[in-house]
């Protein structure tokens, strides 16, 4: 069965499957092998350290793969400026780019008259119509669901995909709580034209960087394991549900600002569970689909396997 959607044409892929930036663990070596399994890998720009740290991780993954990739920008209210980063991307001719987190509209007029396949992370309908009229190729919209950053309207995937498909005439890509071949087959009957996952790829062996106790933690919890911290900064987050996490939540509670949330919410905050697997010492982000996802398999098992089931479904429903 072939997988001819408007979103593989775009991005000149095998299967409708996107891997989505994340934060701290998208390198090379994962989105190399997502690429070389069909899907689109990415790669995160706003977590390397620098310009030229992002031109090699660019040029890591060229070797890695011939296939299309990604470079995922993360342009938050706190983050760091990225026109030296986007340059980069640039220069090395990346074939596609997301953005989320922020205003695409000065992204997408730096990058005026440039050759890439511009998609946008939304949480919302009206975004989604603003990422189209801007020029986005497509929109990836991710429902309350997700792992991460999420909206601010606790819209679930199952609402949100047919909402924003019917407003948007560009193709639409479904995100928050897919991990398997059914999660596919429900998007594309929702409209959408393809699917980027977040939390499932992190349970893969070539996520190098996460640490085991964090793919542990994915594979041991269950769909009420996540809890969305930052709601009182604007910016809520899904995310593994541990001590340090309470913490934030009865601060929260207890009206706490930004300069009190801060060490609780910081980068290093992240990476001390993340990179150094301290469990009750920081935080890590995941999606309720953790719920559903019990090994850890290469990213080319995992793509084979999410296919061969949603092949099994088209199988049954005669398509
Ligand atoms: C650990 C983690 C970090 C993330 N970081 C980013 C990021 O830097 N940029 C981005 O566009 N999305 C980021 N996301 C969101 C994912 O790309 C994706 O939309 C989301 O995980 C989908 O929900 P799922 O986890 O249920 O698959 C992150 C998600 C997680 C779990």
């Amino acid at each position: 069965m072939t997988w001819n959607t408007k979103v593989t044409e775009l991005l000149n892929i095998k299967y409708p499957i996107i891997q989505g930036g994340l934060a701290y663990l998208a390198y090379s070596e994962l989105a190399s092998a997502v690429s070389n399994s069909g899907g689109l890998g990415q790669i995160t720009a706003m977590s390397l350290e620098s310009p030229e740290a992002l031109r090699e991780e660019i040029q890591k993954v060229k070797k890695l793969t011939s296939g299309p990739f990604g470079v995922n920008f993360a342009i938050g209210q706190h983050g760091r400026p990225y026109t030296h980063f986007l340059d980069v991307a640039i220069e090395e001719e990346v074939p596609v780019v997301s953005v989320t987190g922020g205003n695409p509209e000065p992204f997408f007029n730096y990058l005026d008259g440039v050759d890439v396949k511009k998609l946008v992370l939304v949480a919302a309908k009206r975004q989604a119509q603003k990422a189209e009229q801007l020029g986005a190729d497509a929109v990836i919209v991710v429902g309350q669901e997700g792992g991460g950053h999420l909206g601010k309207d606790d819209t679930s995937t199952l609402v949100l995909i047919p909402h924003v498909v019917d407003a948007v005439s560009i193709p639409v890509i479904a995100s928050g709580g897919i991990g398997d071949g059914r999660g596919l087959m429900a998007a594309l009957s929702l409209g959408a034209e393809g699917i980027e996952m977040g939390t499932r790829f992190i349970a893969t062996k070539e996520c190098v960087h996460a640490n085991e106790k964090y793919k542990s933690a994915i594979v041991k919890g269950t769909v009420s394991d996540t809890t969305v911290i930052k709601r009182t900064l604007g910016a809520p987050g899904r995310a593994i549900t541990n001590k340090w996490t309470e913490k934030i939540l009865e601060l929260e509670k207890m009206k706490a600002g930004y300069e009190e949330l801060k060490q609780f919410i910081s980068g290093q905050a992240n990476k001390n569970y993340i990179y150094n697997g301290m469990e009750d010492g920081g935080f890590a982000w995941a999606g309720q689909v953790m719920g559903l996802i019990d090994d850890i398999p290469s990213v080319e098992e995992l793509i084979n396997r999410i296919i061969k089931e949603a092949n099994e479904i088209r199988h049954q429903w005669g398509k």
